[in-house]
């Protein structure tokens, strides 16, 4: 049954995911270990304790730490359930005929060789023999070579990412580096990863998702799997709703879209600005001040806010991005227009010498004269042979041959062509690229004519995506124009780009590439 009530905001405190400790560190790499767990957490006062899925048990997982040219082995361990404990579709491709769970782990953002990527196709499962059960396990490599940032991880099974992550699977993963540790930002208990999900729940605490919808009308096919989901309640660190006792002092907080499908439009009822320092893929070159923040799923905005001025007050972060619920209903801003609450109500414990550098970081050069390759890369929707919804990319299904090669060492300029009505979270693994523009098309004529007319100019980013991206949101009726660069630290190999709306991902808006040698 599903839980109507809302839940009362802000009573629980938020909690801080722990560091995650290494099995041992050798001058060639640090050995890490990470379970996949099932286990019950309370995630909030008024609910029981939700059946979740968690790495080493918890949600959100441990945040991994390393340091730039820090090489790391994490050994992933599957020791979940056989079976899920959310509405699994098995005519999604892959799940026939391999009733086990399925998992594999992906490190957003963090450039691997192709066989520590968690490419979708590379999943285990925990594996039973008549023997009993054995766990089956990977050890991926990640060099770490690249600057600092604030990446994740998380699952990434073909076909049933969208379960596996709303069970729980997703922690942060931040690279530092002695150029950010120089700047003097706020540190320590001062610097605070927020990871924000939208779900919804049964009456008895667990966790709700929506089985695949009916069809609209009698005599129209079934569509496969919910094309979206939305939940009614905001959660940050696997909390609904909580609170946060601040001091009067500048604070760090690492913004993370972990949602579903849910986009995010943050401001703050203090009316004071998000002083953002970083993008997904590390510092920008100089702070912005912005008095709202718009994330889609996956993306990250390194921020600062500045509590000096607000003793005794209490601030609310607010999200005011509009999102449909599954069942129709408009936005409600009683319940998802929350994120979490800032009680500025302790004493300052020390003086706040941090400070907020006017010059941050020089971003690497992205030339576009050394642009060897334009592509033209279309999101599109259409119907597969029984007539049901499907969304593509380069107007091909994930299991079509690859058509897109890069060469190592290069910079391409992709044009992501949306002819869809919605905004699309585009990610690609392996590298991260600047954001050039964005310009409006006549999408009909393109979609008649295979030929792209402008309909306006070019708009360039907004101050808050000018810097290092791995997610760009793909905007309905414009090309978004980006600059990858397959290079520096990339490996050659297959990796895969996609739509991180994970029903999209698992549905077909997801394309193998590979990078080949230059
Ligand atoms: Cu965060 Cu391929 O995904
Ligand atoms: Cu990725
Ligand atoms: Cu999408």
């Amino acid at each position: 049954m599903r839980l109507k009530r809302r839940l009362t905001p802000f009573v629980d405190p938020l909690p801080i995911p722990g560091v995650l400790k290494p099995i041992s560190r050798k001058p060639r790499f640090t050995f890490y270990v990470v379970r996949m767990m099932e286990t019950f957490q309370k995630l909030h006062r008024d609910l029981p304790p939700t059946r979740i899925w968690g790495y080493e048990g918890k949600y959100p997982g441990p945040t991994i730490e390393v340091w730039r040219n820090e090489p790391v082995r994490v050994l992933w361990l599957n020791q979940l359930p056989k079976r899920h404990f959310l509405p699994v579709d098995q005519t999604i491709h892959g799940a026939r005929g391999n009733p086990e769970v399925r998992t594999v782990v992906h490190a957003h953002g963090v450039v691997s060789p192709p066989d520590s990527d968690g490419h979708p196709d590379a999943w285990f499962t925990r594996g039973f023999r008549e023997t009993g059960p054995f766990f089956q396990r990977r050890i991926y490599r990640y060099p770490n070579t690249q600057r600092a940032a604030t990446l994740w991880y998380h699952d990434h099974a073909l076909g049933i990412t969208r379960l596996n992550i709303y069970a729980g699977l997703a922690g942060f993963y931040l690279i530092r580096d002695g150029e950010e540790l120089s700047l003097n930002l706020p540190r320590g208990k001062f610097e605070i990863p927020l990871l924000i999900q939208d779900r919804s729940f049964n009456r008895d605490g667990s966790l709700f998702y929506p089985r695949r919808p009916q069809p609209a009308s009698p005599g129209l096919p079934d569509p496969s799997i919910v094309p979206e989901f939305f939940g009614d309640t905001i959660l940050v660190n696997g909390k609904v709703w909580p609170f946060l006792s601040v001091e009067p002092r500048k604070y760090r907080f690492r913004l993370l879209n972990g949602s579903n499908s849910r986009f995010y439009t943050l401001r703050l009822s203090s009316g004071q600005p998000f002083i953002q320092i970083g993008t997904d893929g590390g510092l920008m070159a100089r702070p912005v001040r912005v008095q709202s923040l718009t994330l889609g799923p996956a993306e990250r905005a390194d921020v600062i806010l500045d509590f000096s001025n607000f003793k005794g007050k209490t601030i609310t972060m607010t999200n005011s991005a509009p999102a449909p619920y599954p069942d129709g209903d408009p936005v409600n801003p009683r319940t998802t227009g929350l994120v979490m609450q800032f009680r500025v109500n302790r004493p300052l414990s020390s003086r706040d010498t941090s400070s907020i550098p006017r010059r941050l970081s020089a971003l690497p050069p992205t030339p576009l004269s050394r642009v060897r390759r334009v592509r033209n890369l279309s999101l599109v929707e259409s119907n597969d042979r029984f007539g049901r919804l499907l969304l593509l990319l380069e107007n091909r299904r994930w299991s079509d041959p690859i058509t897109t090669r890069p060469r190592l060492g290069s910079f391409e300029l992709w044009q992501l062509i949306n002819t869809t009505p919605d905004t699309h979270p585009i990610h690609i693994h392996e590298v991260h690229f600047r954001i050039l523009n964005r310009q409006p098309f006549d999408v009909n004529h393109f979609n008649r004519t295979g030929k792209l007319r402008f309909t306006g100019a070019p708009v360039p980013p907004s101050p808050d995506e000018r810097g290092l991206k791995d997610t760009v949101r793909a905007n309905p009726g414009q090309v978004t124009r980006i600059i990858p660069h397959f290079g520096l630290t990339s490996f050659t190999g297959e990796f895969v780009w996609h739509c991180h709306i994970l029903e999209h991902e698992d549905w077909e808006m997801m394309r193998p590439y590979r990078i080949v040698r230059g």
